[in-house]
């Protein structure tokens, strides 16, 4: 028996809780309705009269059982949510009679898996049966090892996963499968309502104890003080899409105090709380649907497009064989391909509305001529995907293009080749570059360009690279007050507020978390190694700090109170004159508006503030009684997953960025208010850590415990030490490409080009709870 050392953690369960309590609709995960009284529950569930689909599994299995192994061939029984194990029996059966077998059942309730396992041994001598206590997500990575192998999904609980789960997991399950592998599926199948719905609704009151015990569940675990009559069981089939949806409806107002995170909700009389969903399948698209996969149907228990009538055709078994998938490299190439190519078109648009001379002149001494930063594109591609590193640089461009010969502020002296040149250039390079990538060169041509073009690490960051600029283009244009941009890509000017956040604080408990990464194909050097980071509790600012809040700073004197402020950021402030971030202008009739891209216009109260130096957030926090966040505690907030025991990519998952996941990738070309974009959250529930403004930490640039520098010194590690301070996050000028978790910027404290803000910190001591 393997038992995930996570599984019974109160803190994920809080989490969980919190993060549900906060969506709407509000919901709860439904993994937490299987403790030991749940499980019993469920169990009791499957023998109703009105729940037909367990028989009806029950019945296909004993049918196809010698079928099925005769489909799959020899190889062990893996089994994902196995629960009493006992439909799994007929495959048993039939695996025990076929030759040697080994069975692996997979569940969270420890109990009941304890109990399957002793009454299976009893009934299987011969049968070594391994059981592995823990959820899908945890166990999935464990079971490689376990191939050749069948693994089973029945129950129809791949119809309890939700839209956007259901196909990711599907695709996790393709993952972890060797080619030969099968995948056996059981689904409930659509039919009439009143057969669906008679299922979750029945007469024994079963299926509403199982509800119920949810918050039983949360009185014991979570100390809440839930009264379990006050709680409705409410079922019913959406044939829109297909599925039966479960609520627990609350008869009265309900006030859920979780004290282990220090939150309390408030649920009004007659609002729902979701607690399980369970779809409803039809047999050619369940086929179609997993063979995208990698997967091709082996056998079914009847050949799709022969249905007999509803009541043989209550529910389906599909036994799917994973294939092999196209050789990788090919796909990584035409994926690189359409990277760089997706990349080049921003940059183009984005300089597309500026004339020659908007290009050539040098606006501000803190950013180079445009031309400059197209031309430097060009070069480093070359550089990195086109020429052996290891020779000197030998061309004149050379020297012209690199950024530590040439640093900004001497950037208005050189003499760039004109525009068109320089856009020929970019043109050239890339041509040669799609040829390589179509005839890659047998043998790289030194140790270091070997490592670079290892898994399309060169192309990654060249892609990433180019992305970084686009963003210190922006930044330029953004210096020119003079210039009202609006470029075709950004859209709307700004985004709706999805939700105002219900408290300002959220408690991070202490404990170690793993910060940065051992990803070597997006990472940075500056990003590895993974290490781990013990911290202790503190609470952090569920969003940015808005203009509003900076302004009550600001009419509190802020900038003039010499005790608010470090040593060196009174003599930056004194030196500047500083009395509010950089574009903004006061009105005639007295108040603030802004400069955004070109346009005067109102501040919003409740939009980030940016474009602050690292000086003037640490004036704030002081004044806010708070402080920054280190970058560890930033990074703890914004990725570490308690329930998992991983860091996650982004706040929200290892899922890739979508727009509602976070204003980011230059869409929106300002901060989204505080609370919008609700769906990014990170497991401790902050809002907003990707996204809209990138945040000063407390912290300087350095590298961390086993760093080592890749592909060059110059990337990263010639700026580590105390002169740089580090900024988390992403801002909505930075391109999805580079934002991670644990992406890393850094610049100089008094630096305000930036579109950067922050959030703050606090020690629990001085927050009441
Ligand atoms: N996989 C089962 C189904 O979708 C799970 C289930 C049955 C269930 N009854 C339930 C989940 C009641 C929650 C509540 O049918």
């Amino acid at each position: 028996m393997h038992v995930d050392p996570l599984q019974q953690s109160a803190l994920s369960f809080a989490l969980s809780v919190a993060t549900g309590l906060d969506g709407r609709p509000r919901r709860l995960d439904a993994r937490y309705l299987y403790d030991a009284a749940g499980s019993a529950l469920f169990d009791r569930i499957t023998a109703q009269p009105e729940y037909y689909l367990t028989r009806a599994e029950d019945r296909l299995l004993a049918a196809g059982a010698r079928a099925i192994r005769q489909a799959a061939g020899p190889g062990t029984l893996v089994e994902l949510g196995s629960g009493a194990s006992q439909k799994t029996e007929h495959l048993l059966d039939a695996w025990c009679a076929a030759g040697p077998a080994a069975y692996v059942p997979v569940e969270v309730d420890l109990h009941a898996l304890e109990r399957a396992c002793t009454a299976l041994r009893r009934r299987y001598p011969s049968l070594p049966v391994e059981g592995l206590a823990a959820s899908y997500e945890r166990a999935l990575p464990l079971l490689p090892a376990a191939s050749p192998m069948t693994l089973a999904f029945l129950g129809s609980s791949l119809g309890n996963l939700g839209w956007h789960e259901a196909p990711d997991f599907v695709q996790s399950v393709a993952d972890i499968l060797s080619p030969g592998d099968h995948f056996l599926i059981g689904l409930d199948l659509v039919k009439k309502p009143a057969a669906l719905e008679a299922a979750y609704n029945d007469a024994a009151g079963v299926t509403a104890a199982f509800t119920r015990n949810l918050f039983v569940r949360m009185n014991r675990e979570l100390l809440t003080d839930i009264s379990p009559g006050a709680i409705a069981h409410v079922a019913f089939y959406d044939s829109d899409r297909e599925r039966i949806e479960i609520y627990a409806e609350a008869r009265h107002e309900l006030l859920i105090r979780v004290p282990a995170i220090a939150r309390e909700f408030r649920i009004a009389r007659g609002e729902r709380i979701l607690t399980e969903i369970s779809h409803k399948f039809r047999r050619p698209s369940v086929v179609a649907t997993v063979e995208r996969f990698g997967f091709r149907l082996a056998w079914t228990d009847q050949t799709p497009g022969t249905g007999r009538g509803d009541a043989e055709n209550e529910f389906g078994l599909f036994l799917f064989r994973k294939i092999p998938t196209p050789v990788r490299a090919a796909q990584a190439a035409r994926a690189a391909v359409a990277l760089l190519a997706e990349t080049r078109a921003r940059t183009l648009e984005m300089v597309a509305p500026l004339t020659d001379e908007d290009l050539q002149r040098q606006h501000s001494r803190l950013m180079s001529p445009i031309a400059w930063d197209l031309g430097h594109i060009a070069h480093f591609e070359e550089l990195w995907l086109l020429r052996d590193s290891e020779t000197a640089a030998t061309d004149e461009q050379d020297a012209v293009y690199d950024p530590l010969t040439t640093p900004r502020a001497r950037r208005d002296q050189l003499a760039l080749p004109s525009v068109a040149t320089i856009r020929q250039r970019l043109l050239d390079v890339r041509r040669r570059v799609e040829a390589r990538l179509a005839a890659p060169p047998s043998k790289p041509s030194s140790a270091l360009m070997q490592k670079v073009m290892q898994d399309g690490i060169g192309f990654n960051l060249v892609a990433q690279h180019e992305a970084q600029h686009q963003e210190t283009l922006l930044q330029a244009i953004a210096l020119r007050e003079d210039l009202d941009y609006r470029p075709p890509f950004a859209g709307e000017p700004s985004m709706p507020v999805g939700f105002r956040p219900p408290i300002e604080s959220l408690l991070v408990p202490g404990g170690s978390f793993v910060m940065g990464t051992d990803d070597r194909r997006w990472a940075y050097d500056n990003e590895r190694p993974a290490h781990r980071v013990d911290l202790p509790d503190f609470h952090i600012d569920a969003c940015p700090v808005t203009n509003g809040q900076y302004l009550a700073f600001i009419d509190d004197s802020g900038y003039t109170r010499r005790e608010l402020w470090s040593e060196a950021g009174w003599s930056w402030r004194q030196a500047t004159g500083a009395r509010a971030p950089a574009h903004w202008r006061t009105r005639s009739a007295g108040g603030w508006e802004a400069v955004v891209f070109g346009r005067l216009g109102p501040l919003h109260p409740d939009c980030p503030v940016v474009h602050v130096s690292w000086y003037e957030a640490d004036a704030y926090a002081r004044w806010a009684g708070g402080r920054l966040p280190s970058e560890a505690e930033w990074e703890k907030a914004a990725a570490w997953d308690p329930a998992q025991g991983r860091a996650r990519r982004y706040p929200w998952g290892d899922e890739a960025w979508q727009a509602g996941r976070a204003n980011l990738d230059q869409r929106h070309l300002e901060p989204a208010p505080a609370g919008a974009v609700l769906a990014g959250r990170s497991a401790y529930g902050c809002l907003q850590m990707l996204g809209d403004v990138w945040e000063w930490t407390a912290s300087w640039f350095d590298g961390y415990p086993g760093f080592q520098s890749f592909p060059y010194r110059e990337y990263s590690e010639i700026f580590f030490g105390k002169q740089y301070r580090v900024l988390r996050g992403g801002s909505f000028a930075t391109r999805a490409t580079v934002a991670r978790a644990t992406t890393r910027n850094w610049d100089l404290p008094e630096r305000r080009q930036i579109f950067a803000g922050f959030r703050c910190v606090r020690a629990p001591a001085t927050l009441s709870r």
